[in-house]
């Protein structure tokens, strides 16, 4: 097994690589990779250290000049290298070595305290850097030049942050100390933080390198690592997360951010936070988000505001404007006209020279057309009289000002904006003042409390319990570097992710270390459910997305019960695991009765057509699983625990195709009011049995069912026909022919070949001239994956998520090779939990016939 997903990766990098090759252009399904580079483990073996130095030895003897060693892992919980090979194939040799665990790729993480950095220059930070200070120590993993793949990393001693910015907002949020001008304190702020930078100045991070950070803060000893750093990836053993993972086992508790990728919907998770033992955080939104304000000198409360500016690291910034007072002057009567300087102003209007102009945005989202007026096109002409300060509302969306040289202003609310119009409009000599410190209030969010919509959804893929519990991410003000203004607010599971830290520090501080493995549980059982709106009614909003709930660490501190596990896993209904015992522990100084009950949360429709993973916003239904308990009262003594058992099973009035995501919890009420829950989440319905090639999906203007051979030679705006029957191809880079197709699900393996047009095989996945063979039991189709003889294999690829994100957004489309026999296309997916060696486990399509020719 341990050779296969290098082999196969090595397949596709070596294709992707040759240049001119038109399946250059290709969406190559899969993550992004450092070519060439490879993260090796080797076994352990006690009293056997040699095994880490045996190993490039061995590597010299196969590939001798054709390597790199690019890092060396020496620890209890990760033993290996990461290498970088200079010729791909090699990497066959390279799981062949001898004790040699797995090779997987080098997957490069985006940027994102194991972070950027920190400013520890900054005084909520505690203005200096080593022992003494706030922050106490740390390592820069890679320096300012740094650009995985591109420049590789030079370490040295200080983390400073001074490009970035995200690791000093994050170490704010962990520990910022309180008493400063944003009157905010961090979580814990008598933590000591250590600050592993592993983010240059621009670019990502290689995974080699967060291993090698991980692994740094564990020698280190550090009590809690957050890593506000991730991307989408379907199997929790990505090797980071795989480090990750035992990094935690180990008793360091390690906080990661589940990811913001909401819009994709559920199975769409983020790594590391995927890893098993990992606490992968969920946001919730804010209750409040801080905004500016200007005061005027008519009597008026102070009027909310932020800047706008496309480089978001201004958010929640006064803008730079003198303290002094600016007149006003509005352009129309009207305060709701939305055309205001569409056209150029005419001589009727003054100089506006010193004025703060204020103006309601043209710009209407909906019926978006090249010639409409456009807030940029208001500002450009009210410009030509002569202003250079805009204040600008909308009722009914938040306008974007692109990167124009002015300066301009967003209200918060609308009739703030109607009311400095109608002023001026009165007469009045309006004056307006931007106060630089110390004016910002907090405007309440309407969806404060509620989890963020931008929240990655699990579960894995494998059905683990992800996100564990949410903690406040989004209009977070905190700490940024100095030089670039000191405070910013941000929004993501980046923000959740250090909460998280810091309340792990205060349960560690309170408890004492004995606790660290039992955070996850801890947290979650004493977390609070969220429901899916503020609407008198709302169903509790689904864990796939929420987790176990808000993270609240009063309770968590303070109940008297204990109980465990937090997490049923319920799987699907192909291996349903329904009953469970559930310990339930009386750690008071009283004699407690307890009663058990069951509360479910909406069921998301994961696949509402059957065919493909729902996008935001993911359908939700009543549909509950039952409950049966052995037990629903017990009472204990002090420091006694009993057993209760529970038989869940799934809900009888839901269609299984449709994939119904049941989630929710057993409460625990205690008598003297303690609550704890255990959380449970599961599918309703057989993934397996469900597609995982799309059969009955179009995307954009392709107007038929994919998977579809469509034609190179297609300009941008007709519609692509596909092709239906036997078909030669010119044999030019424009000409040839390529295979678009939506994955229902993620897949574990995508394999693409081309086959003899004569060599019968049985689709499952209908064609345009064929039909899907329904007549076939999936169990008694084909033999073993290898039986079908290939011409020649195109793309072999591991973990491949079902949204490509590409041009075509979830669509993959793949260029096909200029091969001049003739030949079919055999794409064929992996179904979930799927045997890799067997031909029935995979969903198939066979195209029609394609023959290149050296001209038409
Ligand atoms: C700072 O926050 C505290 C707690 O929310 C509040 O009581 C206090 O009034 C705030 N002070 C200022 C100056 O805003
Ligand atoms: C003004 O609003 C109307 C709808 O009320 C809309 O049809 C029109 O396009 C808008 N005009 C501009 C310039 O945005
Ligand atoms: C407004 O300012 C102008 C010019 O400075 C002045 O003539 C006028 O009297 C002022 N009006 C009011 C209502 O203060
Ligand atoms: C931030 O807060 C504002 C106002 O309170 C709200 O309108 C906005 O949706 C919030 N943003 C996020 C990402 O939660
Ligand atoms: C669900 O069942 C499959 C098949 O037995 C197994 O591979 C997978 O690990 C299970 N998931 C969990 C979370 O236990």
């Amino acid at each position: 097994m341990r050779s296969l997903a290098a082999v196969l990766f090595a397949a596709s990098a070596a294709l992707a690589a040759a240049a001119n090759d038109p399946r250059s252009q290709s969406q190559i399904p899969g993550r992004n990779v450092i070519p060439g580079a490879y993260i090796v483990e080797l076994a352990s073996t006690p009293g056997k250290r040699a095994i880490h130095d045996e190993f490039p030895g061995e590597l010299d003897k196969r590939a001798a000049g054709r390597f790199v060693t690019r890092k060396k892992y020496k620890s209890v919980v990760f033993n290996g290298l990461a290498v970088e090979l200079k010729a791909p194939e090699d990497v066959v040799d390279l799981a062949s070595i001898p004790n040699v665990v797995s090779v997987r790729p080098v997957a490069i993480y985006p940027a994102a305290n194991i972070d950027t950095g920190v400013d520890y220059t900054h005084p909520s930070l505690g203005g200096g850097f080593g022992p003494g200070f706030k922050v106490a120590g740390g390592y820069d993993l890679v320096g300012d030049a740094y650009i995985p793949g591109l420049v590789d990393p030079v370490p040295d001693d200080d983390p400073m942050d001074q490009c970035q910015g995200h690791g000093t907002h994050v170490a704010g949020i962990v520990g910022a100390a309180p008493g400063n001008e944003m009157n905010i304190t961090g979580v814990a702020p008598d933590a000591a933080l250590y600050a592993y930078r592993v983010i240059g100045c621009v670019g990502g991070v290689g995974e080699d390198v967060l291993i090698d950070a991980l692994l740094r803060a564990h020698a280190d000893g550090m009590d809690v690592i957050t890593m506000s750093i991730g991307g989408a990836s379907a199997w929790p053993d990505d090797p980071v997360s795989v480090v990750a993972s035992r990094v935690a086992e180990q008793g360091t508790v390690v906080t990661m951010s589940g990811g913001n990728d909401g819009d994709y919907g559920p199975f769409f998770f983020g790594a590391p936070a995927n890893g098993k033992d990992v606490i992968a955080v969920a946001s919730v939104n804010n209750l409040a988000r801080m905004y500016q304000t200007m005061t005027t000198n008519v009597e008026h409360a102070p009027i909310p505001y932020k800047i706008s500016d496309p480089l978001e690291d201004l958010d929640g910034w006064p803008v730079d404007v003198p303290e002094t007072p600016f007149p006003v002057y509005a352009l129309t009567a009207d305060p709701m006209y939305n055309a205001t300087a569409c056209e150029p102003l005419g001589d009727d209007v003054p100089d506006l020279t010193g004025y703060a102009v204020v103006f309601r945005s043209a710009h209407w989202p909906e019926v978006l057309t090249p010639d409409m007026c456009e807030v940029e096109i208001q500002i450009r002409n009210i410009a030509k009289k002569g202003a250079e300060f805009f204040i600008i509302y909308d009722p009914e969306w938040e306008p974007y000002v692109g990167n124009i040289p002015n300066k301009e202003v967003l209200l918060r609310n609308i009739d703030d904006g109607i009311w400095l119009v109608n002023q001026f409009n009165k007469g009045t000599n309006l004056t307006v003042t931007f106060k630089q410190h110390g004016s910002g209030v907090d405007v309440p969010n309407p969806n404060g409390g509620l989890t963020s919509l931008f929240s990655s959804f699990g579960p894995t893929q494998d059905l683990l319990f992800k996100p564990a519990l949410g903690a406040p991410g989004s209009n977070i003000t905190s700490t940024f570097i100095v030089k670039k203004g000191s405070w910013v607010v941000a929004s993501g599971t980046s923000m959740a992710t250090p909460y998280m830290a810091g309340s792990a520090a205060l349960l560690l501080q309170a408890k004492g270390k004995g606790v660290s493995k039992n955070t996850r549980s801890i947290f979650q059982s004493t977390a609070v459910g969220l429901p899916e709106s503020h609407e008198p009614k709302a169903r509790p909003h689904t864990l796939a997305q929420q987790g176990a709930g808000l993270i609240n660490v009063f309770n968590a501190l303070n109940v008297k019960t204990e109980v465990s596990p937090a997490e049923l896993l319920l799987n699907n209904t192909a291996h349903w695991k329904g009953v469970h015992r559930i310990t339930i522990r009386n750690t008071g100084k009283y004699k407690q009765k307890y009663t058990l009950s069951h509360q479910p949360a909406g069921t998301a429709v994961s696949m509402p057509t059957t065919h493909g993973i729902a996008l935001y916003p993911v359908p939700v239904i009543d549909a509950a699983v039952a409950v049966h308990f052995s037990k629903t009262e017990v009472t204990l003594a002090p420091g006694a625990s009993t057993a209760v058992t529970v038989n869940i099973s799934p809900p009888k009035n839901v269609d299984p195709k449709t994939l119904p995501l049941v989630s929710g919890w057993i409460n625990v009420h205690g008598s003297f009011g303690d609550r704890v829950q255990v959380s449970y989440l599961g599918v309703a319905g057989s993934m397996y049995a469900a597609e995982t090639i799309s059969s009955k999906n179009q995307v954009s203007w392709y107007h038929y069912n994919l998977p579809a051979i469509v034609p190179g030679d297609i300009g941008e705006d007709s519609t692509p026909i596909r092709q239906i029957g036997a078909r030669n191809y010119a044999r030019g880079w424009d000409s040839l022919p390529s295979l678009v197709f939506l994955l229902a699900q993620n897949s574990r393996r995508v394999v693409i070949d081309l086959i003899d047009p004569a060599t019968k095989v049985d689709a499952t996945i209908p064609s345009v001239s064929r039909k899907r063979s329904p007549e076939l039991p999936l169990e008694e189709a084909g033999g073993f994956f290898n039986d079908v003889p290939i011409k020649m294999r195109i793309y072999d690829l591991h973990d491949i998520m079902h949204i490509s994100g590409g041009p075509l957004g979830p669509a993959y489309q793949i260029y096909l090779p200029p091969m001049v026999f003739g030949y079919k296309i055999f794409l064929r997916a992996l179904r979930q939990f799927g045997d890799p060696a067997l031909e029935k486990d995979y969903d198939i399509y066979i195209s029609e016939q394609i023959g290149i020719v050296e001209s038409l």
